[in-house]
């Protein structure tokens, strides 16, 4: 009932936000200083130490194989980290499918290392306060590595371009209880719940300007999230069942979001309230 009541205080919120009245826009000023304060050192950011414990977990020997990861194709031949997050998702021909980072990551894991797949998902996304999964880790490592370049994706191969229309498709569908599609909440700007602003992920100009700051240190959180956690959580806002890790709905759903903002800076792991 609680959680019904929720959802219907956020239906209100959207119908009554643009535009903004005067008193909000003080708020937003507030909050972005908040922000500013935060990304201002950036050796203050603690995502910067999940980045440095990914590149150990990196280069460490372990598994069932005790390989390292250092052999793992990324999209840019065996053992290059550097800019393959800004190709990325991508199509892979020895998987014969488009994977984003995550699920090329947990590949490696499993092919090079020899995990299990069960094993690997099992704490995909940490909780609030808990230090961040190893994939979390991993992926901030490898984003971390593309910082300062601009997102270029490869959509040379159809399986990519019909991941990419698949995720135009996802973006704009509305489904679930509450018949939200993520543009609902994402197609208009100066949008806001609560104190959260709400990009306008439809416009590539806004895309551009909070894409490439994924795997992000979240202060709410105290921990990094990806994308794939990002977008999980949208679905749960729109009350729809938790969506696989790696699913090719999350997949499609990045390679729209990474088209949006083709060109792009990448600064991952940026600070997110
Ligand atoms: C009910 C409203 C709602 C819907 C529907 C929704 N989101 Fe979100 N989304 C949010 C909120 C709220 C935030 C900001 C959360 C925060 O600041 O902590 C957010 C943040 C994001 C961000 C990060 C933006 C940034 O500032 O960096 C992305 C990317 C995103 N959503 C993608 C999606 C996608 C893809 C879908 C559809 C699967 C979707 N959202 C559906 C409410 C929604």
């Amino acid at each position: 009932m609680r959680r019904a009541l929720g959802t219907v205080a956020v239906a209100l919120t959207l119908i009554g936000s643009t535009p903004l009245p005067a008193q909000d826009d003080a708020t937003e000023r507030e909050v972005e200083r908040y922000r500013q304060m935060l990304k201002g050192d950036p050796w203050s950011n603690p995502g910067l130490l999940d980045a440095d414990r990914g590149e150990a977990l990196w280069k460490e020997r372990r598994g069932p194989k005790n390989a390292s990861l250092e052999q793992c194709d990324l999209g840019k031949g065996p053992g290059k980290v550097e800019g393959a997050f800004a190709e990325l998702p991508r199509y892979f021909r020895d998987a014969d499918r488009v994977m984003d980072l995550e699920t090329r990551l947990v590949w490696c894991l499993e092919r090079l290392q020899g995990f299990a797949r069960a094993d690997i998902i099992k704490r995909p996304y940490s909780k609030a306060n808990q230090a961040g999964s190893e994939l979390e880790a991993l992926a901030t490592y490898v984003a971390n590595k593309s910082n300062g370049l601009k997102f270029a994706p490869q959509l040379e191969h159809p399986k990519a371009r019909e991941a990419l229309a698949v995720g135009e498709a996802l973006f704009f569908r509305r489904q679930g209880p509450m018949d939200f599609s993520c543009s609902t909440c994402h197609a208009e700007s100066g949008k806001r719940i609560r104190l959260q602003g709400l990009p306008f992920l439809g416009k590539p100009e806004a895309a551009r300007k909070v894409i490439g700051e994924w795997p992000a240190y979240r202060v709410s959180q105290g921990t990094v999230m990806t994308m794939q956690h990002r977008i999980a959580d949208c679905y749960w806002q729109m009350r729809l069942p938790l969506i696989d890790y790696g699913s090719p709905v999350t997949v499609a759903l990045t390679m729209f979001l990474v088209n949006q903002a083709k060109g792009g800076d990448i600064s991952a792991p940026q600070i997110k309230r």
